[in-house]
């Protein structure tokens, strides 16, 4: 049990590097492609936006925006206990996300250099903006003596590899979800003023533009390659995404409910929202969108949750790892089923509603 009143501690690989934390099928990923296949793709059928949105890349609006101002020159004891872990769990998680983008989009950025020179340089901007993102999350850990060592977690860290068209879904919506995450906390602490324990939330309102434009930016790529939307595939493919980043971010939350309590939200009020949001942004572009209203949809997947509570007290326990597994099956079985069924709810239709509004 965490002593509320005391300061936790965390696993160091060195005096202040914290050990990252471990990866799990719900930790932050680390993508990388088949840069070929990238470098081929032609892009005229949407180059007039994907020029217009370089040319916002280079005006660079958040230049000065990641400046640490007087409002972080205090010691942050105060945040003590849970809160504190939980605290530093969210800037871990965040400044990992942050970086992940920053290592992808910068490698992007460099094998394209020659052969696609457009999205190269949008690549090699958007890296810009998730090296300062992820920078400006590792100083604030140093605020609770810790850091991240970014050389350590791009050796140590697995790569998942994604042919270029998944790679636009889910870079797509990780930079649309990680917009209305960051806008959503921004407006709630804009009301509630008392509850901004910590400046780094102060940032996010002009912080979740870059990731409004990172997100434009794969929605027009897209758009230029348009077989990779309009067929039965891409609304399988799309539905498969949307469910997995809605899943992964709803159960991550619900289980660190105490960090969004410690800024006044309710972590479930919040997560529905953020994804009913992202479900209707995404409908701009994907084929198809969730029926995220369908009665199902939330207790299927508060179904998940409480076996993910049951899965953490048998790891806990200290039962043989035999018994542990015989235990653990039928939870992971029902956690498939109920991803599964959540998978065939009946989609919504969403090119109609493009074209309207076209
Ligand atoms: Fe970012
Ligand atoms: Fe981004």
């Amino acid at each position: 049990m965490v002593d509320s009143l005391k300061k936790p501690t965390f696993e160091e690989i060195r005096p202040g590097v914290k050990t990252p934390a471990k990866e799990t099928i719900l930790t932050p990923r680390f993508y990388t492609t088949d840069f070929e296949e990238m470098a081929k793709m032609d892009i005229s059928p949407n180059e007039d936006e994907l020029l217009a949105i370089l040319e916002e890349f280079r005006i660079d609006y958040n230049r000065h925006h990641f400046v640490r101002d007087e409002q972080f020159d205090k010691s942050w004891d105060n945040i003590q206990g849970e809160t504190r872990q939980v605290f530093v769990e969210f800037l871990e998680r965040s400044c990992t996300a942050e970086f992940s983008g920053f290592l992808l989009y910068k490698e992007l950025g460099r094998r394209l250099k020659d052969k696609s020179p457009v999205l190269a340089e949008c690549f090699n901007l958007m890296s810009r903006d998730e090296a300062r993102h992820a920078g400006f999350l590792n100083k604030a850990l140093s605020d609770f003596n810790l850091s991240l060592d970014l050389g350590f977690l791009t050796k140590s860290r697995k790569y998942t590899f994604f042919k270029p068209k998944f790679i636009f879904y889910a870079t797509y919506l990780s930079e649309k979800i990680g917009y209305w995450r960051y806008i959503t906390i921004y407006r709630h602490l804009e009301q509630h003023p008392e509850d901004r324990i910590y400046p780094i939330f102060r940032f996010f309102e002009n912080w979740c533009q870059d990731e409004n434009r990172h997100g434009d930016f794969f929605d027009a790529i897209m758009k230029a390659q348009p077989q990779h939307l309009n067929d039965w595939r891409a609304k399988l493919w799309c539905r498969f995404f949307l469910l997995s980043v809605f899943a992964t971010m709803y159960l991550n939350d619900i289980q660190r409910s105490k960090f969004y309590a410690s800024l006044g939200l309710d972590a479930r009020e919040y997560d529905i929202h953020v994804i009913e949001k992202t479900n209707e942004t995404a409908g701009r572009v994907f084929p198809v969108t969730l029926d995220v209203n369908h009665p199902e949809f939330y207790d299927r997947l508060d179904a998940c949750v409480k076996n993910n509570e049951k899965l953490t007290e048998i790891v806990n326990s200290d039962r043989s790892k035999f018994v542990q597994l015989l235990q653990k099956l039928p939870l992971y079985a029902s956690n498939a089923w109920q991803l599964l069924k959540l998978y065939f709810i009946k989609p919504l239709d969403a090119v109609e509603a493009q074209g309207q509004a076209r």
